[in-house]
């Protein structure tokens, strides 16, 4: 984490909420975080848990008759929320810019990539169009494509899927950016292209300087380039922490089922990937209480009606969870879980009806147990 006591984005309490004919969709429902200039943030969580609508707020695109936002985004000592439009072209693309997570949202399929590139450039600057070019071949070039002189009159579908994301990464960092949203960015790349626009991106930053928030749903992505991780559950963050503390010590049941389930370079080869039960909820009819509660292995009575705040972990300020266990049960839970018991067998150490069903089996095992 950076000293730089200023946060170059600084969000509180942000809420949007979509009126559609079905209801009102929460889309986003009281976040807080912000980000550090030159540091990575990683906004985890599963489809729907309302990544992109708040990254495509703090780019004002999210504004219409439907939508209703509260809460403050402020960059720069400038409240995003309340700029004219106007005033947010201005910011869009020059001083923070965004990689969508739909790729032909960002490149249009008739124009060459060099002019799209050109535009971009010339939206924000007073160059000539013989610099823009030029610098358009910087940008290419910078982000790894070869032979830019010649890429650079190509049309998009010229490109592979690798070189396109490329592309849009230079699109992005055009103006250079003090903050870059990648959304999604490596989704529909095959692994080896991941990794590569993964270094890049973080190669980038180191170069340039930029803070970049990093939205996906896989917590194996942001392992290594994030200082600092949210996890975000039905439209709130329900745990956040510093990356090295979010692996070590996870606190929230939901990320102890994001990192089973995904595969990482240190999981044991014998360890099953277990998917996280159920369906992410609804947001327009959200469960009650914790709202998790209906996937959580570790619901009592009481979460069904207690809505847990995003709290301090005791003796670690700077790690905050929403979860009603008390931290020394979530601490004894996730021992359990790294050392390969299952969740239905710890559940008996966060609830007492299931510790006083269950048949008397000792916890911790004894020397020489199955763990
Ligand atoms: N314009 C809109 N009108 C109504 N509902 C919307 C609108 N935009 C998004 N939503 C809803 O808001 C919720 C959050 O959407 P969002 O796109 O932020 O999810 P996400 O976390 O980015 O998911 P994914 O991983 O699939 O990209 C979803 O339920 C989505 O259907
Ligand atoms: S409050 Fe209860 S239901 Fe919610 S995450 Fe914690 S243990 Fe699970
Ligand atoms: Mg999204």
């Amino acid at each position: 984490m950076s000293t730089d006591a200023t946060p170059l984005l600084d969000v509180t309490d942000l809420r949007v909420a979509f009126t559609t004919d079905d209801g009102i969709v929460h889309a986003v429902d009281g976040i807080s975080y912000s980000v550090m200039p030159g540091t990575t943030l990683g906004i985890v969580g599963e489809s729907g848990s309302g990544k992109s609508v708040t990254s495509l707020t703090t780019m004002g695109l999210t504004r219409g008759r439907s939508t209703s936002v509260s809460g403050t985004i402020m960059f720069e000592g400038r409240d995003l929320l309340t700029l004219s439009g106007d005033e947010l072209r201005q910011i869009r693309g020059n001083e923070i810019a965004m990689i969508f997570q739909d790729p032909l949202s960002s490149l249009h399929p008739f124009y060459k990539v060099g002019a799209q590139l050109s535009e971009t450039i010339l939206a924000h600057r007073n160059d000539s169009k013989a610099a823009a070019r030029d610098r358009s071949i910087d940008l290419l070039e910078l982000v790894g494509i070869p032979d830019p002189h010649r890429r650079v009159d190509q049309y998009p579908h010229e490109f592979s899927g690798g070189m396109r994301q490329r592309a849009m990464i230079a699109m992005a960092l055009a103006n250079e950016p003090k903050l870059l949203i990648a959304d999604e960015p490596t989704t529909a790349l095959d692994v080896t292209v991941q990794a590569q626009i993964l270094a890049l991106i973080a190669e980038l930053q180191g170069r340039l300087g930029m803070a970049v928030i990093i939205i996906t749903h896989d917590l194996g992505v942001v392992a290594e380039i994030a200082d600092e991780i949210a996890v975000m559950y039905a439209g709130r963050i329900v745990e956040h922490a510093d990356t090295k503390r979010l692996f070590a010590a996870p606190e929230h049941p939901y990320t102890w089922g994001l990192l089973k389930s995904i595969p990482r370079l240190d999981t044991p080869r014998n360890e099953e990937l277990v998917p996280i039960q159920g369906r992410p909820p609804s947001l327009i009819n959200r469960p009650t209480g914790c709202h998790f509660h209906p996937r959580c292995p570790y619901v009592s009575e009481e979460h069904k009606r207690i809505d847990p705040k995003l709290e301090p972990v005791p003796g670690d300020p700077e790690h905050q969870v929403a979860c009603l266990l008390p931290a020394s049960v979530r601490a004894e839970i996730w021992r359990g879980l790294k050392a390969g018991r299952p969740a239905e067998e710890l559940r008996r150490l966060a609830v007492p009806e299931a510790a006083a069903a269950a048949s008397a089996t000792p916890w911790p095992p004894a020397e020489g147990g199955a763990a």
